[in-house]
């Protein structure tokens, strides 16, 4: 999925739930007054159901499965990054005993390294590799372009036939920048620039395909199984009711698998030709040139504001590169998050011959805010204020600036507090660069707001299933990235139901269950968890029903409390969970389902605020993040332990994107020369600082029946801009582009003295 369907999505517009029933939903009833619900396990920290089985290895992820007779699959990839293939020769491929089938995959122009071109299913990995070596393929070379700021060369190679390289992305205004511009007492301007980041998910992509008759059976590490399913189905050209994705354990995506891979589709059509079971799965070289990356940006602000603060004007202007893709438009913190009269954005995608970028966590808003909350940053030290004083005094509680809709709730004012208290915002450098030294280091404290969606998918679906011996299931079509979905649905129907998690079976991971859409967008929590509330809350009443005939009293005056049935009137009237439950005689599904939001009201929008203190070697350019504070508003928590474990992971991918991940492209071969994680790094454990995660008290009595708002990506929003701003706040010099690698850092210093 690209990122304009994905922001689409992750706004709550144009879902993909069937039918139209979405759109049917009532509103939930407004109670934005209720008092504070009193949960027993809601909100507390309650281990994860799964964590035995994945810790001891008993986990089935997709690289764990076999299945008898089972092939290996294995894609050939253009080494060029622009070619016309003149000719495939799969023959001496075929011909090789062990290889089972063979497919072309391209006709025509190769468009970046990586690019698939064929492939073959043998016995073995090594028949496989061999075939693969077989396969002659008559390349004619094409002039090709991997750097954007080249393809944006007048004379710069066509990267797509007829079609220019540069294109607009996204515009938007309101008000009147010039006016805005002109009423300004201080104006700051200043470019900032954001590397390509790879998603690096633990478990690569890769799918696992048998045919069983006319019914396709995929394993598949995919964050969107319903998905799959239908563009499998449009692909292969079989009936939807034809395929099944399973997708039981699984090792991140972070977006890189929101829709179907192309290994998919070669899965099934080699395991369709051969007559058995076919796996692909990718490499980690695949990983960084063919199943995209958060694509670069580059974002040129111009800020105007009153001496006490007030903004004036904001203009924007970005130039994004996705590769063969569109890159992100990055305006929408600079568009939302303040309250400034008067805004104006430009925005322009390059193409480049690079393989396509895929959303990645927080697609847009996340480099979109390194450069906001940066330029913010550089204001607040020419206004000579304190960086927390500047948003505060540009609070917005409406969406897009001063004209939209007022926000569901918003919990960022909140945010603020908690997190300056924690990480002791007065201990910061009054003047960036003003620290006592330590030898070469200076310290310095920075922070950085976060907005996002992750408001939830009306129509979601989840059946609660009793059973007459007492075990109760819940059952959603949904996926646990790794996430905690599993824990999160088994403490709703657990606390509803008067159990604990642990008497909970939850199924998910498959198409064959009830509607779930994607597991990105932070939507699944605020999508799954009511659902499953409002089956459990049905379960509830039937239960309640089958213990009043027991009781031979009214189902209004039935209660439940303490594993038993009794009735108000007359408590020496109870019935036991084992007994009612028998008396249900069979099994008993009750259906849930997500409901609707008044988008003609409200914005819907999760918020945080995230503070690090950093420590600056001046001569090595070294930055160490020494303590780090994150202040979350995703309103009600469901499970404290594991959305701390996502604030966590956030941050560590944040801090690995703000001082050392970054994809390398050769301009002379074209691809890329860091496919590793030797050469790629990635946050070790000896990176990580001291974090403190806080969650603000925000009960939204709008967005759904639980108050409950995403997490996942908010949590990764505002982390390089936290580091950036510390790291000004340290040296005195705001270093603008990400990663910030020692050469940045000293190049930065650099600027700082031929300044002064
Ligand atoms: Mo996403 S970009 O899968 O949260």
């Amino acid at each position: 999925m690209r990122g304009k369907a994905y922001i689409a999505y992750a706004r709550g517009e144009g879902q993909a739930r069937p039918a139209g029933k979405a759109a049917a939903a009532k509103p939930a009833p407004a109670a934005p007054e209720a008092p504070k619900p009193a949960y027993k396990i809601i909100g507390r920290s309650t281990p994860r159901v799964d964590g035995r089985e994945v810790v001891t290895g008993r986990a089935k992820y997709t690289h764990d499965v076999r299945l008898a007779g089972m092939l290996v699959g294995k894609i050939l990839r253009s080494p060029r990054a622009a070619a016309e293939v003149a000719a495939i020769d799969l023959g001496p491929a075929l011909a090789l005993p062990g290889v089972a089938a063979a497919v072309k995959l391209t006709e025509g122009r190769v468009l970046y390294a990586g690019q698939q071109v064929a492939a073959v299913a043998a016995v073995d990995e090594r028949t496989a590799d061999e075939a693969l070596a077989l396969i002659k393929i008559d390349y004619k070379a094409r002039p090709f372009v991997v750097d954007w700021e080249k393809a944006r060369d007048a004379n710069a190679p066509q990267v797509r036939e007829g079609k220019p390289n540069v294109e607009p992305l996204n515009d938007y205004a309101r008000g009147d920048v010039a006016k805005g511009f002109a009423e300004a007492e201080v104006v700051v301007e200043a470019a900032y620039r954001t590397g390509v980041e790879v998603h690096n998910p633990t478990e690569t992509h890769g799918s696992v395909a048998v045919w069983e008759g006319d019914h396709l059976v995929v394993y598949d590490s995919t964050q969107n199984v319903h998905g799959v399913r239908d563009s499998l189905a449009r692909a292969l050209k079989v009936p939807a009711a034809n395929v099944t994705v399973v997708k039981n354990y699984m090792g991140g995506g972070f977006g890189s698998k929101l829709a179907m891979g192309d290994y998919t589709v070669v899965a099934a059509r080699l395991a369709r030709l051969a007559g058995r079971p076919v796996r692909v799965l990718l490499s980690r070289r695949d990983n960084a040139l063919c199943v995209g990356y958060r694509p670069s940006s580059h974002q040129a602000y111009k800020i105007g504001a009153r001496k006490d603060g007030a903004l004036t004007a904001l203009s924007l202007l970005n130039y994004a590169s996705g590769g063969v893709a569109a890159g992100d438009d990055v305006a929408e913190p600079a568009v939302d998050l303040y309250a400034c009269p008067h805004c104006k954005v430009e925005e322009h995608t390059v193409y480049t011959n690079v393989g396509a970028q895929r959303a990645m966590r927080a697609p847009g808003h996340t480099p979109g805010m390194f450069g906001l909350e940066s330029a913010m940053d550089e204001l607040a030290a020419a206004l000579d204020m304190d960086p927390l004083e500047l948003r505060r005094k540009n609070y917005s509680t409406k969406n897009r600036g001063d004209t939209g809709l007022p926000y569901s709730s918003k919990g960022l004012a909140a945010c603020y507090d908690l997190g300056a208290k924690a990480i002791g915002w007065e201990r910061r450098n009054r003047r960036p660069g003003e620290g006592p030294a330590r030898g070469p280091w200076r310290r310095g404290l920075g922070m950085s707001s976060s907005l996002w969606f992750g408001a939830g998918v009306p129509g979601t679906l989840a059946d609660i299933v009793l059973y007459p011996d007492g075990s109760v299931e819940v059952v959603c079509g949904t996926q646990d990235l790794g996430t905690g979905t599993r824990t999160h649905m088994a403490v709703v129907a657990a606390e509803t139901l008067g159990l604990e998690p642990k008497d909970i079976t939850v199924k998910l991971g498959s198409s064959d269950y009830p509607w779930a859409p994607i597991s990105g967008g932070s939507l699944t929590a605020p999508s799954v968890a009511p659902a499953v509330r409002d089956a459990a809350l049905k379960a509830v009443e039937r239960l309640k029903a089958v213990a009043a005939a027991r009781l031979k009293v009214d189902a209004a005056d039935v209660v439940m409390a303490g594993r038993t049935f009794a009735s108000k009137a007359d408590p020496a009237k109870s019935a036991t969970f084992a007994e009612v439950y028998r008396d249900l005689r069979r099994e008993t599904v009750s259906h849930g389902e997500r409901e609707g939001m008044d988008e003609e009201r409200f914005a819907f929008n999760t918020f945080g605020a995230h503070f690090a203190e950093v420590e600056v070697n001046v001569e090595t350019g070294q930055v160490r993040v020494l303590k780090y504070v994150a202040a979350q508003d995703s309103g009600q928590i469901v499970s404290r332990l594991t959305a701390e474990s996502q604030v966590v992971g956030g941050i560590t991918q944040g801090l690995g994107a703000a001082l050392f991940e970054e994809r390398v492209l050769d301009d002379a071969t074209g691809t890329v020369v860091n496919p590793n994680l030797r050469d790629y790094k990635i946050p070790t454990s000896l990176d990580i600082p001291e974090i403190t995660v806080l969650f603000a008290d925000v009960q939204d009595g709008h967005i759904n029946r639980l108050g409950v708002k995403g997490l996942g990506e908010p949590a990764r929003v505002p982390v390089s801009p936290a580091i950036a701003n510390a790291v000004f706040n340290a040296i005195g010099v705001h270093v603008r582009e990400i990663p910030m690698t020692p050469a940045r850092v000293l190049a930065a210093l650099g600027r700082k003295e031929s300044a002064s």
